[in-house]
């Protein structure tokens, strides 16, 4: 039998989130996200219910992990996305994220604030918002869900290993 090398990357991530979840429920970390390099995912924000895993995560790995996680986060702003429970809890102001209230997170108001500005997210020049921010706007509003045990880490920081 082959085994593909992707398949044997995904070993080694998922090695990794077992190590990091230590004693608690084990933590999920999973694979990256497919769409990483394509610049124009996604076309449109989904009709139906916004689904955590399909659509908000690979936004967040993409345009956040790299500063908002637990290595880095206290020389950007504090806030750490890596997950729910960090990401309603850290930050100048928490929560930055108010599940069911987009209108209420600040983790929606950075999104948009023009360039100039100090907090505009994600900083220049990755200003690719719109269909990305509608997405996370209305995940938030349909209750923010992201289970418990699922941390967000950005390939590049796993890739240091
Ligand atoms: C290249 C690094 C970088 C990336 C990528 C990035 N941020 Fe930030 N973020 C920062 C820095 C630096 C600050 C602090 C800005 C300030 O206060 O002047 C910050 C601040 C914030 C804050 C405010 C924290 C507070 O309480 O003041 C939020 C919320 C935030 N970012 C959300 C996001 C989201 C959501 C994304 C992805 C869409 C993102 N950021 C992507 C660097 C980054």
């Amino acid at each position: 039998m082959e085994i593909s090398h992707s398949f044997l990357v995904r070993i080694f991530v998922a090695a990794i989130a077992v190590g990091l979840g230590g004693c608690h429920s084990p933590t999920i970390v999973g694979e990256e996200p497919e769409n990483i390099g394509d610049p124009t995912w996604p076309l449109k924000v989904p009709d139906g219910p916004v689904d955590f895993r399909k659509h908000v995560r690979p936004i967040l790995i993409i345009n956040c992990l790299e500063c908002h996680n637990s290595k880095d986060a206290k020389e950007n702003g504090g806030f750490n996305l890596e997950t729910k429970k960090l990401a309603m809890t850290t930050g100048s102001k928490p929560p930055a994220l108010v599940p069911g209230k987009p209108d209420e997170s600040m983790l929606i108001d950075v999104l948009k604030l023009g360039v100039e500005h100090h907090k505009s997210m994600p900083p220049a020049p990755d200003k690719i918002w719109g269909v990305r921010m509608e997405i996370l706007r209305k995940w938030i509003r349909e209750g923010a869900p992201w289970p418990d045990n699922v941390r967000l880490v950005h390939p590049r920081k796993i890739k240091k290993w």
